[in-house]
């Protein structure tokens, strides 16, 4: 017997990240402006990184090949969705912005992250690195498009894994990538 297609099968839980998803929902029914539902869902997020019923033993799991994503909510109407990353050492994204506002929270290990700006002379669009931040277990960023462009990294000696709430519909988008920027940087 076959799943239809149009049926979505719903990621196993915890009783804590449905409390998590009930709170979310909360702030975010609220309607308000984005830069400011981002930072009430991560004053959601931020007391629950860390404990140790979050997450299920198969949403701890890395690839080897790059970082992972698991769904771990995608809400019915599209409002918001909450993934875990798992990064192995060493694994990173592309210099990338978003499609929505975004909360991410580091649950374990050390997310490193390079922001940057986009300047251009008319005729030729580079980066500009602007800011370098680390985060440790239990730190939260949210932010709102636009000037969100950055690269995220494990750059520590063990797997990191971060909870990442955005406000947009990843079980249909895949991710929450709006541009990946092949550009010069300023980096060396
Ligand atoms: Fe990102």
């Amino acid at each position: 017997m076959t799943t239809p297609a149009a049926v979505r099968v719903a990621p196993a839980t915890t009783s804590r990240l449905a409390r998590l998803v009930t709170d979310v929902r909360g702030v975010v029914d609220r309607g308000l402006p984005p830069d400011l539902t981002a930072y009430l869902v991560g004053e959601q997020l931020a007391p629950h990184l860390g404990a140790s019923d979050l997450l299920t033993e198969e949403q701890y799991e890395g690839d080897p090949d790059r970082y992972r994503q698991h769904l771990l909510h995608a809400e019915r109407d599209g409002s918001f969705s909450i993934v875990a990353l798992v990064w192995l050492p060493g694994q990173q994204t592309a210099i990338h912005d978003h499609v929505a506002w975004c909360v991410t929270g580091v649950h374990q290990g050390e997310e490193h992250e390079r922001r940057f700006r986009l300047v251009s002379d008319g005729a030729v669009a580079r980066l500009v690195a602007t800011e370098d931040v680390v985060n440790g277990p239990g730190d939260v960023c949210g932010f709102a498009p636009p000037g969100d462009i950055h690269r995220v990294w494990n750059g520590g000696s063990g797997k990191a894994v971060s909870l990442h709430i955005y406000g947009a519909d990843i079980s249909r988008l895949g991710s929450s990538v709006r541009r990946v920027y092949d550009l010069r940087t300023d980096e060396s």
